[in-house]
């Protein structure tokens, strides 16, 4: 159940009668942004290990939701064709700082959305990442919906990841992925041949030069571009959200190192190159202005 009144500094009670939380604390709640490959398999929050869950349909549901998260193309082959899993993007499975996490962000829902004009429940945000993100319209018959059994288990992990935390309260890490404003280059000032030449330096000893990934360990990052990675129609295909992925997550080794407009020229990069193409497109950003960055979209 995620508390009602959770608006408070310290555990008091208030004159309400309502039992006041602290408010969310990163540090407790997430993987640092700084940490490096060693917590790339750390999981605040595990349910296929914690015990408090119990073996109800329900906590089969989220340990399915988990699983599904963390390995996707493989639980979820009918509705995912890329080579990438929810926690490639979402690192330690949507609990690392920095690294667009989910904690305690299933209560902002519904929400706006700019992109198809309408209003937001979490499962519909799910089935948009299964769209784009894991690619998952090439064949028409078996697509994501709101009540498909693989995005219905995926929002029963993400409200668990978010109970305790108050509902309509935007949690303090939310929207930290971003460049700031006054710091984004214009679009046509970015260089994708100096990206390229930053990309070579910086990532191909993880990522190829051919941008497919390479096993480390037990670790592989997805396609960066081409037909198994995310269609031109995700969030990641956009050179500013790219941009303020790469900026607080990459290089692995060290996050953080990279300037924001290195961030930016290699996004520009990353976004120069070939992905399947998103075949709904001219139904996005039919009631906001179609952003700068958008661009594998047409003016
Ligand atoms: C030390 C290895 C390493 C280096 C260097 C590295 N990455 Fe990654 N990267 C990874 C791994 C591993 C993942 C997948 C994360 C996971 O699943 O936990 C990843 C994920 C990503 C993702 C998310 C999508 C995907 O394809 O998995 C992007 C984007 C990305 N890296 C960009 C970069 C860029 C740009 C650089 C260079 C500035 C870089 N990385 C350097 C290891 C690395
Ligand atoms: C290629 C990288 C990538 C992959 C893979 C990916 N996402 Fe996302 N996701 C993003 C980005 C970037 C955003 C931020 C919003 C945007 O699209 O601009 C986001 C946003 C979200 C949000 C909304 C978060 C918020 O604070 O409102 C949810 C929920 C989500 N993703 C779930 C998923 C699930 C579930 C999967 C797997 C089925 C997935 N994502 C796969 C990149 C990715």
């Amino acid at each position: 159940m995620r508390v009602g009144c959770a608006l408070g500094l310290t555990l008091v009670v208030a004159a309400t009668g309502c039992t006041r939380q602290a408010p969310p604390n990163a540090a407790a709640a997430l993987v640092p942004a700084t940490s490096t490959m060693v917590t790339a398999w750390e999981v605040p929050k595990n349910p296929l290990t914690d015990r408090s869950l119990g073996d109800s349909p329900t906590a089969r549901e989220i340990r399915w939701g988990y699983q599904l998260f963390t390995n996707t193309p493989k639980e979820a082959p009918a509705l995912a064709h890329g080579q990438i899993a929810c926690s490639n993007c979402h690192l330690n499975a949507g609990q690392r700082d920095r690294a667009l996490p989910l904690v305690g962000v299933a209560g902002m829902f519904p929400e706006p959305n700019k992109r198809s004009g309408r209003t937001y429940q979490l499962v519909d945000r799910i089935v948009d990442c299964f769209w784009r993100s894991e690619n998952g319209t090439a064949t028409p018959d078996a697509i994501a919906t709101p009540a498909s059994k693989e995005v219905v288990a995926i929002a029963a992990y993400i409200d668990w990841i978010s109970d305790g935390y108050a509902a309509g309260h935007n949690p303090p890490w939310r929207g930290h992925n971003t460049i700031a404003a006054d710091h984004l280059i214009p679009i046509d000032r970015l260089d994708a041949a100096a990206g390229g030449t930053l990309f070579n330096d910086r990532c191909t000893s993880c990522h190829g030069a051919d941008g497919q990934g390479v096993w480390i360990g037990d670790k592989k990052a997805a396609p960066l571009w081409g037909p198994a990675s995310w269609n031109d129609g995700a969030g990641a295909a956009r050179v500013y959200t790219l941009a303020g992925m790469i900026r607080y997550s990459m290089p692995y080794l060290d996050p953080g190192s990279l300037t924001d407009e290195e961030a930016q020229q290699i996004a520009a990069y990353i976004t120069s190159k070939p992905r399947p193409e998103y075949p709904f497109k001219a139904k996005d950003y039919l009631s906001s202005p179609l952003p700068a960055d958008a661009v594998y979209y047409r003016r």
